[in-house]
């Protein structure tokens, strides 16, 4: 039986997923809030000048709306393998629930990679305009750092998701009042 397995993306993961998958949904994981605060020095920044990319910090009551993918049992090792290179940054791979859209909502069991404080280029929280500095410099490996912010920014709207930090920092990458 293919019962697949359901994986969560929240930053990059929800507009270049690049990995074969079955179905894609739009989801929430409650409790974690996304925010700037993990270094790239391998996607969007480079050694010594890392750039600004998402992750996850628990707290209470936050929802984090994402893409839920569900990858099929015959090429989920391959995609794993595929995501632990891609998320070695300082990311690793937790389970968690995930609500997927639908009424009334399912909820399963799935992946998300997230990175925690401890990891060799955790930065943590700094001044949105601090934040916005950083990301207007920083380029690396798959492109520039606003790109980053301006493409998640962009798939949140297309979801209708509201998230006050993406979208407070995007206003100051591009320099909208
Ligand atoms: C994710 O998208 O779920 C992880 C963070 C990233 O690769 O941007």
């Amino acid at each position: 039986m293919n019962d697949g397995h359901w994986i969560f993306g929240y930053g990059s993961l929800v507009w270049r997923p690049d990995f074969p998958f079955a179905e894609r949904r739009h989801a929430v994981i409650e409790g974690w809030a996304r925010r700037f605060w993990q270094g790239s020095t391998d996607h969007r920044g480079v050694p010594g000048a890392p750039g600004r990319v998402v992750t996850l910090v628990a707290e209470p009551g936050a929802r984090c709306t994402g893409t839920a993918y569900k990858v099929d049992d015959a090429v989920i090792e391959g995609v794993i393998e595929t995501l632990e290179y891609r998320e070695k940054g300082g990311y690793r791979r937790e389970e968690i629930e995930i609500v997927l859209h639908g009424e009334p909502p399912p909820r399963v069991e799935g992946v998300v990679y997230m990175a925690t404080p401890g990891n060799p280029n955790y930065l943590g929280s700094a001044p949105l305009d601090d934040i916005a500095a950083q990301v207007r410099v920083c380029e690396g490996p798959s492109g520039h750092n606003i790109e980053y912010v301006t493409r998640l920014a962009e798939s949140l709207r297309l979801m209708e998701a509201n998230d006050p930090h993406v979208f407070a920092l995007e206003r100051l990458v591009i320099g909208a009042s």
